[in-house]
C-alpha cells in the first residue's frame, strides 16, 4: 500500500477518531485539526498510548482563513494532502419554528460550508499531482430528514450535492469524491439525544442497535484505497437497515 498524507477534520471526536486510528493502522500519516487546545492534548496523548501519532492543527472549520493555514501547516508538518475526510459536524437540534438563525448558521457554517473552506486550499495539489480521495462524512439525516434537524438535514443534504459536483469536475484528475451516510452511531453526538428520544429512534433500526464508530471508518477505508479508483458521486449509506432509499 503506498502510503498517504491524510486529513481528517473533527479526528477528535467519536466517528473521527474511529477514521485516524482506521488510516494511521493502514499505514498513512494522519492529520487532524483541534480548537481546544488542553482537549486536543489530552486526546493525542490517548492515541500515542494506541501507537497512533497524529499531527495536530489548530484549526476552526467554519473559518475559511483559520482552514488556509491548518492546511499550510499540514503540509508543512506531514506533507501535502492526498486524502480528506471532511467529518467535522456539530448539531444544534430543535424544531424549526424556535429555531434562532444562529442555530441555523453555526451548523451550516461547520457542516457545509466547513466542505469549502477545507477543500479549496487541498484541491489543486490533489490535481497538479493527480491522485486525491476527497470523502464526506454526512448523515442519514441527510437523506430522510429528521424531526428537530432542518439545519442538520440541510447541511448534510448539501455535503452530498458537493460530492457529486466535484466528482465531475475532478475525475479525470485522479480524484475520486464521495459521500458516506453513518445513521445512528453511538458517540457523544447520538447520546446527547433525550433517552426517550433515542429509544424510539433505536427501535427504528432493523439491526437493532446503533453502529459502532470503525463500523463508518471501514467504509471511509474503503473509498480512500487505489482500489477503488473507479468508484466517484457515490454515496454509501450505512445505517443498520434504518433508511434503505436509493
Ligand atoms: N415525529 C413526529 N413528532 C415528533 C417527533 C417525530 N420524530 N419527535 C418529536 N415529536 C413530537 C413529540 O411527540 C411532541 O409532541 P406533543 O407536543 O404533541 O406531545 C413534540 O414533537 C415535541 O415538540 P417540541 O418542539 O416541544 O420538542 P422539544 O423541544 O422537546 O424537542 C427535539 C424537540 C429537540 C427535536 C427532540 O425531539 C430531539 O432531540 N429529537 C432528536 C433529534 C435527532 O434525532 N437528532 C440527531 C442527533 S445525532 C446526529 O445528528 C447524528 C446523525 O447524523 C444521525
Amino acid at each position: 500500500m503506498t502510503q498517504r498524507t491524510a486529513l481528517i477534520t473533527g479526528g477528535t471526536g467519536g466517528i473521527g477518531s474511529a477514521i485516524v486510528r482506521y488510516l494511521a493502522r493502514q499505514g498513512h500519516k494522519v492529520a487532524t485539526n483541534y480548537r481546544d487546545e488542553a482537549k486536543a492534548n489530552a486526546w493525542r496523548d490517548a492515541m500515542a498510548k494506541e501507537g497512533v501519532q497524529v499531527v495536530m492543527v489548530r484549526g476552526d472549520v467554519s473559518d475559511p482563513e483559520s482552514c488556509a493555514a491548518m492546511v499550510r501547516e499540514v503540509e508543512q508538518q506531514a506533507g501535502p494532502v492526498d486524502i480528506l475526510v471532511n467529518n467535522a459536524g456539530i448539531t444544534r437540534d430543535t424544531t424549526f419554528h424556535k429555531m434562532s438563525y444562529q442555530q441555523w448558521t453555526d451548523v451550516i457554517n461547520t457542516n457545509l460550508n466547513a466542505c469549502f473552506n477545507v477543500t479549496r486550499p487541498v484541491i489543486e495539489g490533489m490535481r497538479e499531482r493527480k491522485w486525491g480521495r476527497i470523502v464526506q462524512i454526512s448523515s442519514i439525516n441527510g437523506q430522510k430528514g429528521q424531526y428537530g434537524q432542518a439545519n442538520y438535514a440541510a447541511a448534510k443534504a448539501g455535503m452530498h450535492g458537493f460530492t457529486i459536483s466535484l466528482a465531475q469536475e475532478n475525475a479525470k484528475f485522479g480524484i475520486t469524491v464521495n459521500t458516506v451516510s453513518p445513521g445512528y452511531v453511538g458517540t457523544d453526538m447520538v447520546m446527547a439525544v433525550p433517552e426517550d428520544v433515542r429509544a424510539k429512534i433505536v427501535a427504528q433500526i432493523p439491526v437493532g442497535r446503533l453502529g459502532k464508530p470503525e463500523e463508518i471508518a471501514h467504509a471511509v477505508a474503503f473509498f480512500t484505497g487505489d482500489e477503488a479508483a473507479w468508484i466517484t458521486g457515490a454515496n454509501l449509506a450505512i445505517n443498520g437497515g434504518h433508511y434503505m432509499g436509493w
